[in-house]
């Protein structure tokens, strides 16, 4: 039994669709995320500066005595985890496109995977491809400026949706029928998704796996919280408290949002 919190970091608000599901899964834990959205988005950074600003996270982190670190950023991840992994004594939980159950699932053998140039480029995600999507064929769509304007806070902004559909559409006319949502800020997007995909097209994202690798990982190294408490939550950004703050409104885990410039 370990009472120390979970860390979770990302490059802006995208990961709280991650904590909510760790949330949900394990209510007893305490957490504190790390939104570094002064310096979003990451994707379209060089892997040098991505590891930087990944360690940087994990640094902060870990000066707070966190028993765990959630990489909840698909470009951290791919970028950076394995460094992590190699230079810190924690265990680190990372998040890759759910490649794999769209894979399986596919009727028309062609999947969607909607992400950021950083994981897109990275060998991470061509090793998944290769082996978890052979004979699939995979569109590898680039969500440019879709993190900086979630990052904004209006996610139901005709800009946006026009946008998201200028990315859809070509992949629907291909014949996708599931689509991948390869970036943590995007499930933020399933309610425009929704009206621009028929209802053959399943949306996959990888938030519930992520908690549950969470808790495995937790049981296996005998990390679970001892408490019969509703976990705490704090929340830090480098950017506006006020979007943060708002996009966790629904959330109905008692949480704190603190503005700090790391
Ligand atoms: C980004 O910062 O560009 C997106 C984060 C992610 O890949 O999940």
């Amino acid at each position: 039994m370990d009472d120390r919190r979970i860390g979770i970091f990302d490059s802006g608000i995208g990961g709280t669709s991650i904590w909510g599901e760790i949330q949900e899964l394990l209510p007893f834990e305490d957490c504190i995320y790390l939104a570094d959205s002064k310096n979003a988005p990451y994707g379209e950074k060089p892997k040098e500066q991505i590891l930087e600003l990944s360690i940087k996270n994990t640094e902060f982190l870990l000066n707070q005595g966190c028993k765990i670190i959630v990489v909840a950023c698909n470009t951290a991840t791919t970028n950076a985890i394995d460094y992590l992994r190699a230079n810190y004594n924690v265990p680190f939980v990372g998040i890759e496109p759910a490649l794999k159950p769209a894979a399986i699932n596919t009727k028309s053998k062609i999947v969607g995977v909607l992400a950021t140039k950083g994981t897109l480029s990275s060998s991470l995600f061509h090793s998944t491809t290769k082996n978890h999507a052979a004979g699939i064929t995979v569109l590898e769509q680039r969500g440019t400026s879709l993190v900086e304007m979630i990052e904004s806070g209006n996610l139901e902004s005709e800009e946006l949706y026009q946008l998201l559909e200028g990315y859809i559409k070509p992949m629907l006319e291909k014949g996708m029928d599931y689509l991948v949502l390869g970036c943590t800020h995007y499930p933020y997007l399933i309610p425009l998704l929704k009206k621009m995909l028929p209802e053959n097209v399943t949306i996959i994202d990888s938030g519930q796996a992520v908690a549950r690798q969470t808790k495995t990982v937790l049981e296996k190294n005998e990390l679970l919280s001892s408490s019969n408490n509703s976990g705490v939550h704090q929340f830090y950004t480098n950017g506006a408290v006020e979007v943060l703050a708002t996009i966790l409104e629904s959330a109905n885990a008692k949480h704190t949002v603190f503005f700090k410039d790391f």
